[in-house]
């Protein structure tokens, strides 16, 4: 449906732009217009319009096309076509999953925005479950975000000059059979209490409404027992936060399910 509008934009802009020429042509070889032509000018304020009507057209491409956009990334992050393991590119989830949170990485009227520094690696495709591996991603991110808005609520603006709100995500393939990708926020910090039940359902230092306490849970059960791969985490109250993910290039082919996962 998106591309209806986009589609058609393009001949909307053709046509008004032969109209405003037409209407150029009649200003030309009419030089006395009829007085309610010329009241009809003036109400319309066709100098403004003529002005407008173009800028109006272009800005609503660059609306669907930013539509078009989060539509195919949405598609792209929730993979909902593909239920099987895959070998999927991992840089692409990261970045679909960094299109969906871009309205929480800019900057607002009472912080700057997050930088995202990327070290992507050379990496092999990977072969996983590409929509709960997004899912992941998504989770550790928002985490990020939270913790890196946390400690900016609690800084000045001069402090936040000095050292700037970042999410830096490293990936890089460790040996022939296993990738990493490091998600690090230089947030709040987690205290030992709390890292110690970290991935505990239900286990959440955020108020009611915010944080459900699920997301690393769930995190730890897709990397550990869908990717028998791990889930690590360091960090330091006040410092920042890293968490590394570590998964299998291939995964054996055949495997039973456990009776766990049977039972989803
Ligand atoms: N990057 C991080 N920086 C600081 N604390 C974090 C970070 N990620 C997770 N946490 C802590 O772990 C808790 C559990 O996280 P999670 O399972 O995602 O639940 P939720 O985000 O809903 O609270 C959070 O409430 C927070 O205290
Ligand atoms: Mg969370």
């Amino acid at each position: 449906p998106v591309n209806f509008i986009y589609g058609n934009l393009s001949h909307a802009r053709d046509y008004t732009s032969d109209l405003l020429d037409l209407v150029q042509t009649y200003e030309q070889y009419t030089p006395q217009p009829h007085p309610q032509i010329l009241a009809k000018i003036d109400e319309i304020d066709l100098d403004f319009l003529k002005e407008d009507l173009p800028k109006i057209l272009s800005s609503m491409r660059v609306g669907t096309e930013r539509i078009r956009q989060i539509v195919l990334s949405l598609r792209n992050f929730s993979r909902l076509d593909e239920a099987e393991m895959k070998p999927v590119d991992i840089h692409e989830g990261i970045d679909s999953t960094l299109l969906i949170l871009q309205n929480r990485l800019k900057a607002k009227p009472d912080h700057p925005g997050i930088c995202v520094i990327k070290n992507y690696g050379n990496l092999p495709l990977v072969e996983c479950y590409a929509g709960q591996l997004n899912q992941v991603l998504m989770n550790l991110l928002a985490n990020a975000i939270d913790a890196v808005e946390s400690a900016m609520s609690q800084s000045t603006p001069d402090a936040l000059k000095i050292h700037p709100p970042c999410i830096q995500i490293t990936t890089t393939q460790s040996d022939r059979e296993q990738i990493q990708i490091a998600i690090a926020d230089n947030g709040i910090g987690m205290s030992d209490a709390v890292q110690a039940r970290l991935f505990n359902p239900f286990f959440t230092t955020k108020p009611v409404g915010k944080g459900t306490g699920l997301g690393l849970s769930i995190s730890y059960q897709a990397i550990v027992e869908r990717h028998r791969g791990s889930l690590t985490c360091w960090s330091k109250l006040g410092k920042g936060t890293e968490f590394t993910i570590t998964i299998p290039i291939h995964q054996t082919p055949n495997r039973q399910p456990s009776e766990r996962e049977k039972a989803r």
